[in-house]
């Protein structure tokens, strides 16, 4: 089959958070099960896009209303991340560093489906099926099946993957015009709640409709941001199907960006040595317990409590744990982050920003993860940790809820129901518990690292559900 992923993240291309790391693996698991993948993302500026070579492929104009632009269609020459890469430049666009945060980002990618949909419905052939992810590219499913310009394509199965409903894209019927000429009557395809909201729309013009994990499927259907009711409306288009994890990228024994590599046979020593070396930049005692946070720094991750977690867990604890997060996001979050240094040094420490290899040495050298989510589609955080031989401590919620099992049940991680200082607290007393318990807590670094969470299964689940458009 052939398939074209169109997604605002691609690792290594271009990411923020876990939808990157999807859109970077599932379609090379695809090709490995014998179709043809293809990722079209926007040609942002970014190392990964400046360091490679492309060639274009495809050079025309097109518009956003009144709005004319030109775009160029550029391939990654080399096939390097085992799919067809494709990126679309629009100057003035998205020659820009980062992938969000700009006023005009409706604009953005309004142009970026508009670019897109244009080169594919010249095409000689037709994709089998486009695949969109996230509401960046939630107006497709919508514009396939209406817009008269697209009629060549109309017939084109197209599939939502939900990494996120928190984020829908909402925009005011001021901007309709920019979208392609279609019969008006079909409006309320794109309506939600008064506005144009791409990511409605795209549940209810999509095929099917895909969540991260089994679990958020159910909570949205009392708690998506307002989507509820549509949701359970189209709940029989709906599946979750759990994220896998790209073990090429997330192997301990390969990982190029950790100081001494591991498998299951030398996790003891292997997570010691970079435990020391991380401990060593950081300024924490290498023989305490070792808690860590990555992420993004807003509440949906439960990162507003982070600091008042923090303070308490090293008030009961004095010296004897260390703590050390690295994120970035709500400024008042990173400013209390960075203010707790100051009375807490050599237990605790936070690197403000994005690094990704500094989150490789931390799922390499610590010993406990948390994640207090609000909200977690799907989370791929604890599954790395898992790989890595790297205790999660989550909430009961979404993806963690089907990945993670207590070990009071007999399993691998520790967990906990609420997004409160208090719960958090209660599983980091389990966790230094564990940690105490030698015995025990070898046990569950090797029970968790023999979790397979690679792609393979997944991938081919969303094979098989493309099939049924067939
Ligand atoms: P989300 O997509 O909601 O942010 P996920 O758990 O699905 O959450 O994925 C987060 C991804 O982003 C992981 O690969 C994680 O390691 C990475 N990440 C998040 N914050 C940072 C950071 N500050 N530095 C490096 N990597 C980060
Ligand atoms: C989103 C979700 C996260 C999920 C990721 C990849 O960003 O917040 O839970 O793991 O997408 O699907």
């Amino acid at each position: 089959m052939e398939i074209i992923h169109i997604s605002a993240e691609c690792y290594p291309v271009a990411k923020v958070g876990g939808l990157a790391d999807v859109v970077g693996a599932l379609p090379k698991y695809q090709n490995k099960l014998g179709n043809i993948a293809k990722v079209v993302v926007p040609a942002y500026d970014t190392k990964f896009i400046r360091e490679n070579n492309f060639e274009v492929t495809y050079d025309a104009w097109s518009n956003y209303g009144n709005n004319h632009f030109r775009f160029r269609v550029l391939k990654e020459k080399t096939n390097k991340l085992g799919f067809d890469l494709y990126v679309i430049h629009i100057q003035g666009l998205f020659d820009r560093p980062n992938v969000y945060g700009y006023n005009d980002d409706t604009e953005r990618f309004i142009a970026f489906q508009i670019a897109t949909l244009d080169w594919i419905s010249q095409w000689e052939h037709r994709p089998d099926v486009i695949h969109c992810h996230d509401h960046h590219t939630g107006l497709v499913p919508f514009m396939v099946a209406n817009s008269v310009k697209y009629a060549a394509i109309s017939a084109v199965p197209t599939i939502l993957t939900i990494h996120n409903a928190q984020y829908q894209g909402q925009f005011g019927w001021d901007k309709l015009y920019y979208l392609p000429a279609f019969d008006l009557w079909k409006s309320g395809l794109l309506e939600w709640q008064k506005d144009i909201n791409p990511l409605a729309s795209a549940i209810k013009c999509a095929w099917k409709v895909t969540t991260v994990s089994p679990s958020y499927l159910d909570e949205m259907m009392y708690n998506a941001r307002g989507l509820e009711s549509l949701l359970r409306q189209e709940r029989g288009k709906c599946v979750g199907i759990l994220n896998g994890i790209d073990n090429e990228v997330w192997d301990p024994q390969t990982d190029p960006m950790i100081v001494k590599s591991y498998n299951l046979k030398t996790v003891e020593a292997g997570k010691l040595a970079n435990k020391i070396a991380l401990c060593n930049v950081f300024q924490l005692d290498s023989s305490k317990p070792l808690f860590t946070f990555i992420g993004r720094l807003v509440d949906e991750k439960g990162a507003d409590l982070l600091p008042d977690i923090f303070y308490t867990a090293l008030q009961q604890h004095g010296k004897n744990i260390n703590l050390l997060v690295l994120g970035s996001g709500d400024g008042w979050v990173e400013g209390q982050l960075n203010h707790l240094k100051n009375g807490f040094e050599g237990s605790y420490n936070a690197w403000i920003g994005y690094n990704e290899k500094v989150s490789h040495e931390i799922y390499s050298g610590a010993d406990f993860l948390l994640m207090p989510s609000r909200v977690e589609p799907c989370g791929l955080n604890q599954l790395y940790a898992l790989r890595y031989g790297t205790v999660p401590i989550v909430r009961r919620i979404g993806g963690l809820k089907d990945t993670v099992i207590d070990i009071g049940d007999n399993g691998f991680g520790v967990c906990h129901d609420q997004t409160s200082t208090g719960d958090v607290i209660h599983a980091i007393n389990r966790a230094v518990d564990l940690f105490n318990d030698r015995k025990k807590f070898k046990e569950v670094r090797k029970t968790m690292m023999k979790i397979d969470h690679s792609w393979d299964m997944a991938a081919l689940k969303y094979i098989e559900l493309y099939q049924i458009f067939k």
